[in-house]
């Protein structure tokens, strides 16, 4: 599905989604290309999963417009896939999840198991083809979510905190699977609560604040000099002052 025309970048115009009399994603306007991995960064509540949601196509915006570079009939979903932060598995085996996805993608049945074994053994999984999904630990159904992901060979790869409440050892097992997976032509799009992770793989990152793109830029320049002074606080670990700035001092200190 690589080598299909691209369906990038992926603009977003004046984008606002609303719930109710609450804007949760306020006027977000971007572009982002291919062969750059882009980080979202944001306080808890910011509007990371819901920013993914909506690129992803999984809910449309209020206002505005997410646009992909489709110019035929191509449903640009067919070239995404996205792993959530809390992988939801069939109640069947590892390898059957796989396959199963493979056949919403079209490929045909004779070439899915092996491609469900390759994308199993790529994440150290080989042995739980014919296990039930649903009996692997947390952190062996999250890899099998990313091998599941990575069988479908997208152009774009949405990830919702892959490495959430994953030990060191998951963890870096994940962060090599998705720099093979970019190293592949996959745009990864994700978010992270990791800052050691978001400058190992990020090249840009998008800063979010209360549904409000608050920065946009190269990660060096992010992590070295934020402009925006939440993102400042952000990186410091000092937003939750910021936002409770309406509190006195006296009841911020010792108790
Ligand atoms: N369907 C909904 N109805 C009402 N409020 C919602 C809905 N979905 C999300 N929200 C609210 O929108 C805000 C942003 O949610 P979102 O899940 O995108 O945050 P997040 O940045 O991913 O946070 P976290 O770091 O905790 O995952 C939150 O305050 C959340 O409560
Ligand atoms: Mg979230």
């Amino acid at each position: 599905m690589n080598n299909m025309a691209s369906i990038l970048p992926l603009t977003l115009k004046d984008v606002s989604f609303q719930v109710t009399d609450k804007r949760l994603i306020k006027d977000i306007n971007i572009t982002l290309e291919a062969n750059k991995s882009t980080i979202i960064l944001g306080p808890n509540g910011a509007g990371k999963s819901l920013f993914l949601r909506l690129c992803h196509g999984l809910l449309q915006p209020t206002e505005g417009k997410v646009q992909w570079n489709t110019t035929n009939d191509h449903d640009p979903k067919f070239f995404q896939s996205m792993v959530f932060q809390r992988p939801v598995m069939l109640r069947r085996s590892a390898g059957a999840n796989i396959e199963y996805a493979l056949k919403l993608h079209d490929i045909p049945k004779e070439q899915r198991e092996p491609i469900a074994r390759d994308a199993l053994k790529r994440m150290g999984l080989g042995r739980f083809y014919g296990h039930p999904a649903r009996v692997l630990s947390f952190g062996e159904q999250q890899r099998l979510a990313i091998a599941r992901a990575w069988a479908l060979n997208p152009q774009v790869l949405f990830l919702d905190e892959p490495s959430a409440s994953l030990d060191p050892a998951a963890t870096h097992s994940i962060e090599s699977a998705i720099e093979a997976i970019r190293d592949s032509g996959t745009k990864i799009i994700m978010t992270t609560h990791d800052l050691g992770q978001a400058k190992r793989l990020a090249d840009e990152v998008l800063f979010l604040h209360r549904g409000r793109l608050l920065e946009y830029a190269p990660a060096k320049e992010f992590f070295d000099h934020p402009k925006n002074d939440l993102a400042q606080a952000f990186l410091k670990g000092e937003l939750l002052w910021w936002k409770k700035k309406e509190l006195s001092p006296g009841h911020m200190g010792s108790t």
